[in-house]
């Protein structure tokens, strides 16, 4: 695996292959990788006949008072991970190279409607930061493909609607959850939590489990979004949402609608954890 930091000679390389007629799957991550980044580079070689995996971490898409400062820099563990795993290039670049006028005057990407709600709420801007750096990372990368977990689902929807709107040649793929044992989606945020806790936020997944069943009872929607909040308060997480999507608009869903997502956010004392189930009621 090479490892690149430098835009020209990222360039270089891609125009190499795309000039053999490779096809190119990418990867982007802000590292700290667990088997959910594993996943998506194990799809996207399903993909492609090169892929690249990126580790940055975005100071665009962070909030101020949010954990830019304490995100987990693991880069020797991830590089050995994703030789492991057959990557071809990792790109490793700086936030000088990415932004090197600073944020307050860089061009931004902004996804209106899809990035409103939910997360888009919760983390004014955070929507802006990942769709700007995901759109400059293709204009490097210059992918066929490119794969997302399905865990940040508001944001898979908020990179397909940018990647159609915008007119972009690329494909992009959601890889379902990677999950511990009792359910608990995979995260790079759960190395902030103690095994005790870790424990506890295994009621996110179960609370899950049942709302997905409750609806296709027909319960009401507010009904089982008031469930999901008793269940996980119980537990002793502080809900930031809990929330019934229609999953294409990312719009708070309404009575006949089918096509579901539920989406929850919660902190386990500081750690903010999202996780989400999706519905088919056709
Ligand atoms: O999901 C992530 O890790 C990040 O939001 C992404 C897509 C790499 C953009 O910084």
């Amino acid at each position: 695996m090479q490892t690149i930091s430098d835009l020209t000679q990222l360039r270089q390389q891609i125009k190499t292959w795309k000039q053999q007629g490779d096809k190119i799957a990418f990867v982007p991550t802000m590292g700290n990788l667990h088997q959910g980044h594993i996943s998506l580079v194990e799809e996207a070689k399903k993909h492609a006949d090169r892929v690249v995996a990126s580790i940055f971490v975005n100071p665009m898409q962070f909030g101020a008072g949010e954990d830019l400062d304490k995100y987990p820099r693991t880069l020797q563990a991830d590089s050995e991970q994703l030789i492991a795993v057959g990557t071809d290039l990792l790109f490793t670049p700086s936030a000088q190279t990415m932004y090197p006028k600073g944020l307050e005057v860089q061009t931004y990407i902004e996804v209106p409607n899809v990035s409103d709600n939910y997360c888009g709420s919760s983390r004014p801007g955070h929507f802006r930061g990942v769709a700007t750096i995901v759109n400059k990372l293709f204009n490097l990368v210059q992918p066929d493909v490119a794969c997302f977990g399905e865990k940040d689902f508001q944001q898979l929807q908020v990179i397909r609607t940018m990647v159609a709107d915008l007119a972009m040649p690329i494909e992009i793929i959601g890889v379902p959850t990677a999950r511990e044992h009792n359910g608990l989606a995979k995260s790079s945020r759960n190395g902030y939590l103690s095994a005790e806790q870790k424990a506890q936020a295994g009621v996110i997944y179960q609370s899950l489990q049942q709302a997905a069943e409750k609806l296709k009872q027909q319960v009401s929607l507010d009904d089982v979004k008031t469930d999901i909040a008793v269940q996980i308060s119980k537990q002793g997480l502080t809900i930031d949402y809990v929330e019934i999507a229609e999953r294409n608009s990312m719009q708070d869903a309404v009575a006949g609608d089918k096509q579901l997502v539920i989406l929850v956010a919660a902190f386990l004392g500081q750690t903010r954890l999202i996780d989400n189930w999706q519905v088919d009621l056709s």
